[in-house]
């Protein structure tokens, strides 16, 4: 699959078959995380992979995760200026990565922040480090559809153009 489709056909998924993923495959994505762009070229990243069923089960925020292959914790140093836009951009770079190679994946983000600090100390991520992203990986088992804007609706050409009216 190449990098356009890619794009266009990744989802979040929320239901996996519970196959593991082969080491090979997570470092390809894991790859393209650490290739992201990154503000004065900081790379302000590291990733814990996680693939041990008991340790899954312990750090799923959600049902749906315990089914999951492998969890990536994408951990960022914040004294980085731009560790946020940095840490974003490797973590769309993963989500592209992992469904050109035929896995579902989904941004995991709202609501974790309470369980962080149990998180990290499941993963021995060092205090100073922070733990912005868990990422569940797993072969899909279910392809949902998203509503998306047209690209009509987003896309100005030369100069901002009012749509709503
Ligand atoms: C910053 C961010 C945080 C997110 N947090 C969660 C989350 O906590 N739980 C979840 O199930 N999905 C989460 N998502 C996934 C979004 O719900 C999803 O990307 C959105 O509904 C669009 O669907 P799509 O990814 O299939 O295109 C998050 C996505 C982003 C970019």
């Amino acid at each position: 699959m190449d990098a356009l489709e890619a794009i266009r056909t990744r989802r979040s998924i929320r239901r996996y078959t519970g196959d593991p993923i082969p080491r090979a495959d997570l470092e390809t994505i894991v790859d393209a995380g650490r290739l992201a762009a990154s503000g004065y070229n900081a790379q302000p990243w590291e990733f814990v992979v996680v693939t041990d069923r008991a340790l899954i089960e312990k750090i799923a925020l959600h049902d749906w995760i315990a089914q999951a292959g492998a969890m990536i914790a994408v951990v960022l140093a914040t004294e980085s200026y731009f560790w946020r836009e940095d840490g974003s951009a490797a973590v769309q770079n993963m989500l592209v990565a992992a469904t050109a190679l035929g896995y579902g994946s989904c941004w995991l983000q709202g609501r974790t922040e309470r369980h962080i600090p149990a998180i990290k100390k499941h993963l021995n991520i060092p205090a100073d480090k922070h733990l912005m992203t868990l990422i569940p990986l797993g072969v899909p088992a279910e392809a949902p559809e998203k509503e998306k804007k047209s690209l009509a609706e987003v896309l100005h050409w030369e100069t901002y153009q009012d749509k709503t009216g």
